[in-house]
């Protein structure tokens, strides 16, 4: 495990004000657990709210527009998330690939937006089953990280990477600790190429897909795992504390 690690709840499209409430007792919790970097990316309509009850925790957003503001009906940019308290941008998750057909180059100009908005990036690759039965895992993760790992000029400071298997994302399936220790071995590898050893040692690499109380300490025990990004058990401050105490 990395020596601060990083515990992400993405609320994806859930969440009313009445969330709010779930906020504020992962806030207080997260004051206890300081050796634990805890954070929330709720839905766009509840990030200042949740901004200005946080304290402790960081805010992020779980996607935004690569443009400029302008003629964009029902578009957010990366200026205007900052605005309203985030500190990062969620790109690249499965969903946002598969449902808004995102490809490399339009999560390439996300990455340049948000950087340029002074966020920071968590960026999300994983593999689909049909691609990992037929051996091609690990080349697919790589070749759509080699696609953006380029444009970071600042990796230490602005980068963290979450490895999340399509099949084990919302189906209570885990990738098998020696998949995912293989996997972000690899994901290293390729750090280390890139950007050198002692830059990318500070690239904390998360894993998602059905991280529970009850498997987070096992999954975050992988030494090569720097936290976790965590979809449905970040709906319940119980739940979600579960797992920063695993990691803790
Ligand atoms: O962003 C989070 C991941 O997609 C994992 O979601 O924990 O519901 O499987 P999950």
């Amino acid at each position: 495990m990395a020596e601060r690690p990083y515990i992400v709840g993405n609320w994806k499209m859930n969440g009313t004000r009445a969330m709010l409430s779930e906020a504020r007792a992962i806030d207080r919790a997260a004051q206890r657990y300081m050796k634990v970097e805890v954070a929330v990316a709720p839905p766009y309509t509840l990030i200042h709210a949740v901004h200005k009850e946080a304290e402790q925790i960081g805010i992020g957003a779980q996607d935004c527009h690569s443009g400029a503001e302008g003629a964009h009906t029902g578009d957010i940019n990366a200026s205007m998330v900052a605005d309203a308290g985030a500190k990062f941008v969620i790109l690249g998750h499965s969903e946002r690939r598969q449902d808004h057909a995102e490809t490399n180059e339009l999560i390439n100009a996300k990455i340049e937006s948000a950087l340029e908005a002074g966020l920071r990036v968590i960026l999300c690759c994983g593999e689909s089953l049909e691609t990992r039965d037929a051996g091609e895992a690990e080349s697919f993760v790589l070749g759509q990280l080699r696609a953006a790992l380029p444009i970071f000029q600042d990796p230490a400071d602005r980068l963290t990477i979450a490895y999340e298997p399509i099949w084990a994302i919302g189906t209570g399936r885990t990738a098998t600790v020696e998949d995912i220790a293989a996997m972000h071995r690899a994901i290293r590898a390729l750090l280390d190429e890139t950007f050198g050893e002692d830059v990318s040692a500070k690239v904390r690499i998360l894993y998602g897909g059905s991280v529970k109380p009850d498997n987070a300490r096992e999954i975050l025990a992988v030494p090569e795992v720097g936290g976790a990004l965590v979809g449905g058990a970040s709906l319940s401050a119980e739940n979600f504390l579960g797992i920063v105490v695993g990691a803790s």
